[in-house]
């Protein structure tokens, strides 16, 4: 048996044993040993668990563009801004937005400016999860009204923060932990 036939049978096998417990689970005849199983199975696997921080090549992005890694199960977009972009970012008045907390996981609660939501001094870097704070649709680049990002599920704009400026949304595009390793890597997690 060749490698691929062997995986593909394995993964089917744990499908097989996905499907027999949650079926015994829903026959709620189940005991406490009988349910950790399931409850096992759906607990992250240790490849997932051992992606809690990534790192990631940043020195591919050039400026004005940017790129969507998957981490932990969800996008984040990592951006290289230009000039104009963070000139226009800076130049908001934070009181008129929506949400005025920067959302940013390394620095806690905080004004929401741009330099609060940028991960570097000169705003060059702005790294964000790629994940509408409305119902969770993945965000377009370089649309909507304000230069930023656009959700087309309900119609939510951002601006080239990340701050939610209209639309449904509730709240700017979370900023996870992240930091520098080097001038060319960035480490999530
Ligand atoms: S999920 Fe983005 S606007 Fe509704």
């Amino acid at each position: 048996m060749s490698h691929a036939e062997d995986q593909a049978d394995s993964h089917e096998g744990t499908r097989r044993d996905f499907i027999y417990y949650a079926t015994a689970g829903a026959g709620a005849v189940v005991t406490g040993a009988a349910v950790w199983p399931l409850v096992n199975q759906m607990n992250p696997s240790a490849d997932v668990l051992a992606l809690a921080s990534i790192r990631v090549d940043i020195s591919v992005i050039d400026p004005g563009t940017q790129i969507t890694v998957l981490w932990q199960g969800k996008p984040v977009f990592i951006r290289n801004r230009t000039e104009e972009e963070i000139a226009e970012a800076r130049a908001v008045d934070v009181s008129t937005l929506p949400d005025q907390d920067a959302g940013n996981a390394n620095i806690g609660p905080a004004p929401a400016t741009d330099e609060n939501r940028s991960l570097d001094e000169a705003g060059q870097w702005l790294v964000q999860m790629g994940v509408c704070t409305h119902l969770g649709c993945v965000p377009l680049g370089d649309q909507g009204n304000f230069g930023g990002w656009f959700c087309p599920c309900h119609g939510s704009h951002y601006d080239t923060a990340g701050r939610i400026r209209q639309g449904p949304a509730p709240a700017n595009l979370p900023i996870p932990v992240a930091s520098f390793v080097d001038e060319s890597t960035l480490q999530l997690g």
